[in-house]
C-alpha cells in the first residue's frame, strides 16, 4: 500500500484518485472544496508531506473561445495556460520536507515540461511526465483499461522511477497495458498527437458524409466500413463512423493549441487549422441541412444533446453548440434537449410542437469500447410529425416521425 497524493481533484483527478484509493492510501488537495468517500481531502502541507507519490492533475486551460464549441479556426493561435501546474510545483517546493516522486498528468504542448516545469521543481525531487488517455463519461474504466501508459523521463530511458511507477500501476490495472517510455517531450507529443489523429480521422469520415449528401447514391457507412476493414494500409475501425464532429474538453482544444506550436516552430504549414476548419465547415453543412428542413416543414430546430456526448453534463468543446452557432448565424433559433447539460442556455425539457430534431447523442456509438451499451432514449416525448435528422444513421423508421439518415443518399 503506497501513500499517494493528487493535486487537482477535478474531472480527471478525482476519479483517478478514487481508483488508486481502492488499493492505496490516497489524499487529495484542490483550491476548490471537494469531497470524496475514499480519498482524504486535506490541505497542501499534509498532502505533500504524507504522500510518497504526488500526481499533479490541475487544469492547463486554453483561453476563452478556444474550446471548439464555437468557431475558432480564424482566431490567433495560442498556447495553453500553465499557471496552475507552476503553482502546484511551487507548493511542492515550499511544503516538502523531503524528496518526493512527482508525476505530472496534465496535458501540455511538446517542449513545455523541459522549458517550464522541470527547471522550477526543486532538485531534491524526482519527476516523470505521465499523461492519461482518458475520456469523460468513462474515466474510471479508462484509467484501469488504458490503450497505453506513457512515461516520460529526461533522456527517454526507463529509469528506476519509471519502473516504480509501472509497478504502482500494475496494482490497479484491469488490462495489461502497453508501456511507452520516451523523453518528456516525446510523451507530450504522443498524448497530443494521439488526440489530433482522432480529430483528423473524424474530419475525414465526416468529409465523406458531406460528399455523400452532395453527390447522391452514397451511404457513407458503406464507404467508411470498407475503409475501416482495410487494415493492411489504414488504421483500425475506431472513429470510422461519420456523425457528429470531434468534441469535448481535450481534442478540439489540443488541435487549436497545436496551431500555436506550428507557428512557434515555423513548420511552414498548419494542418491543425485545416482540421479545425474542416470540422467547422462540416458543422455548418449540417446546420444548413437543418435550416433547409426547418424551412421545408415550417418547424423549429432542436438539437437532442447539448453536452459534447451522452451521459455527461459537459458542454465544453461541444459540436452540438457549434452546429447551433451556425443555425443562429443563418437567422434561425435553436433549442437543445439535454437533461444533464451544465450550460442551461436554450435548453428545454419538453417539446409541445413537432420540430426538426438533430439526434446528436448516440450512447451506443460513443461508449461501445466499454462493452455493450443501450441506445440513447429520447430526452422527452417526441411530438408526432417531427423530422429527426440522424447523423449516425442508426435510428429505425418510426411510425408518425420522419427519420432522415444524414449521410445516406442511396435510394435503396
Ligand atoms: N478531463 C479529461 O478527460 C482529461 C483527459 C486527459 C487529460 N486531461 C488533462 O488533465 C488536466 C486536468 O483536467 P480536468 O478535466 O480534470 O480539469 P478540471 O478543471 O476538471 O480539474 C482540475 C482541478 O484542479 C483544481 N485546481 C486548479 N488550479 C489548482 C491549483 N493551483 N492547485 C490545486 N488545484 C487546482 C481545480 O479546482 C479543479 O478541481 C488538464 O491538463 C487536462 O487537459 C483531462
Amino acid at each position: 500500500m503506497k501513500k499517494i497524493g493528487f493535486i487537482g481533484i477535478g474531472k480527471l483527478g478525482l476519479d483517478c484518485a478514487e481508483v488508486m484509493a481502492e488499493n492505496h492510501e490516497v489524499r487529495g488537495y484542490d483550491i476548490y472544496p471537494r469531497a470524496s468517500d475514499s480519498v482524504k481531502v486535506c490541505d497542501i502541507d499534509e498532502l505533500v508531506n504524507e504522500s510518497e507519490w504526488i500526481f499533479i492533475a490541475v487544469p492547463t486551460p486554453h483561453a476563452e473561445g478556444y474550446d471548439g464549441s464555437v468557431p475558432s479556426s480564424h482566431m490567433e493561435p495560442r498556447d495553453f495556460g500553465y499557471d496552475a501546474v507552476i503553482d502546484a510545483i511551487n507548493k511542492i517546493n515550499v511544503h516538502a520536507r523531503e524528496s518526493k516522486k512527482v508525476v505530472l498528468i496534465s496535458t501540455v504542448l511538446p517542449g513545455t515540461t523541459r522549458r517550464e516545469f522541470v527547471p522550477r521543481l526543486a532538485r531534491q525531487h524526482q519527476f516523470l511526465y505521465n499523461p492519461y488517455l482518458i475520456a469523460m463519461g468513462s474515466v474510471k474504466w479508462d484509467m484501469v483499461n488504458p490503450e497505453m501508459i506513457m512515461i516520460g523521463t529526461e533522456d527517454g530511458n526507463p529509469n528506476a522511477l519509471a519502473g516504480e511507477l509501472r509497478e504502482l500501476y500494475n496494482t490497479v490495472m484491469q488490462n495489461d497495458p502497453r508501456y511507452e517510455i520516451g523523453t518528456w517531450d516525446e510523451c507530450e507529443a504522443i498524448k497530443i498527437f494521439y488526440n489530433t489523429f482522432i480529430s483528423a480521422k473524424i474530419g475525414l469520415v465526416n468529409m465523406i458524409q458531406d460528399f455523400s449528401m452532395k453527390i447522391g447514391n452514397i451511404d457513407v457507412d458503406v464507404v467508411t466500413n470498407a475503409l475501416a476493414r482495410s487494415t493492411m494500409r489504414i488504421m483500425g475501425p475506431k472513429y470510422m463512423t461519420a456523425g457528429m464532429g470531434d468534441a469535448g474538453a481535450c481534442h478540439p482544444r489540443d488541435n487549436i493549441a497545436l496551431r500555436w506550436l506550428a507557428e512557434e516552430y515555423d513548420i511552414g504549414y498548419d494542418l491543425f487549422a485545416t482540421v479545425m476548419h474542416a470540422r467547422e465547415m462540416q458543422a455548418k453543412n449540417l446546420a444548413m441541412f437543418l435550416v433547409e428542413q426547418s424551412k421545408q416543414h415550417g418547424m423549429s430546430i432542436v438539437i437532442h444533446g447539448k453536452a459534447y456526448k451522452p451521459e455527461v453534463p459537459y458542454c465544453v468543446g461541444s459540436y452540438s453548440t457549434l452546429i447551433g452557432h451556425y443555425v443562429k448565424q443563418a437567422g434561425h433559433d435553436v433549442r437543445y434537449l439535454d437533461p444533464l447539460a451544465d450550460d442551461p442556455a436554450e435548453v428545454i425539457t419538453e417539446l409541445a410542437e413537432p420540430a426538426v430534431i438533430l439526434w446528436a447523442h448516440n450512447r451506443k456509438i460513443t461508449y461501445e469500447y466499454t462493452g455493450d451499451q443501450p441506445d440513447t432514449l429520447p430526452y422527452c416525448a417526441i411530438p408526432r410529425n417531427s423530422v429527426i435528422v440522424d447523423p449516425w444513421r442508426k435510428l429505425p423508421a418510426i411510425e408518425g416521425l420522419t427519420v432522415i439518415p444524414y449521410g445516406n443518399t442511396r435510394n435503396s
